[in-house]
């Protein structure tokens, strides 16, 4: 399963490309408010170059015409970029002229299978399923990816399952589970991902008994030789 960052913090995107395990960026004009000082098309050509993978950036236009020109605009950024369209009407019309036009895209606020089937006949490249914000209404948001990664894979739909909105490290597992091709994290779960107590506890123990094994052995050969 590919793992892209859900974020717009160039040093969070830093860091996990120096980890090795980042196949790609999400942002959105929230995860874009959080970072100060800078354009958002500066910001998506600074990740572009950090990463080869794809790069979504979000158009906020709800007419379709706004949305291909924010669009085609993002696009001329840097070849990785990959449009983020909202699942409406008008988004899939503007999913199906990107798709004409060769401007992947990804489509975002999914929420039922249905929708994501919809997005895939539109041409979008990229299904996003909201995992975490359907748990937030009392539904399984894992179903949704259940479901639309067997419809994608039972009719070979030219499109990959991003479980979007994750919370927390189960939700990870649980998406690679269920099919998704792709999840997105916030740095944060990345993190937790990383870290493990007894992992933690055991690299302690084993540098305390490193110093200890090296002490005791430095003071024989002391001995030895006086
Ligand atoms: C990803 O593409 C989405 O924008 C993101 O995962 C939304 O997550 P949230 O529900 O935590 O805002």
């Amino acid at each position: 399963m590919k793992l892209f960052l859900d974020t717009a913090d160039i040093d969070e995107i830093r860091t996990a490309v120096r980890w090795g395990v980042i196949d790609g960026v999400t942002t959105n004009p929230t995860l874009y408010a959080k970072v100060k000082g800078a354009t958002y098309d500066d910001i998506l050509r600074e990740i572009c170059g950090l990463t080869p993978g794809p790069v979504s950036a979000e158009v906020v236009a709800d007419d379709v015409e706004g949305m291909l020109t924010e669009g085609r605009h993002f696009a001329k950024i840097a070849p990785n970029i990959v449009v983020k369209v909202p699942m409406t009407e008008n988004g899939l019309e503007a999913m199906s002229r990107f798709k004409a036009e060769g401007i992947k895209t990804n489509c975002t606020l999914i929420f039922t299978a249905n929708q994501g089937l919809l997005a895939a006949k539109a041409g979008a490249s990229l299904l996003s399923p909201f995992v975490g914000r359907l748990d937030d209404i009392n539904e399984e948001g894992m179903t949704c990816i259940r479901e639309l990664a067997e419809i994608v894979n039972f009719y070979d739909l030219d499109a990959e399952v991003l479980a979007a909105s994750i919370r927390h490290p189960r939700h990870v597992t649980e998406a690679a589970l269920a099919g998704a091709h792709v999840a997105t994290l916030p740095f944060k779960v990345l993190q937790q991902m990383v870290h493990h107590p007894l992992t933690d506890l055991g690299v302690e123990r084993f540098r305390k008994d490193w110093t200890a094994a090296r002490a005791a052995a430095a003071t024989n050969s002391a001995a030895k030789s006086g």
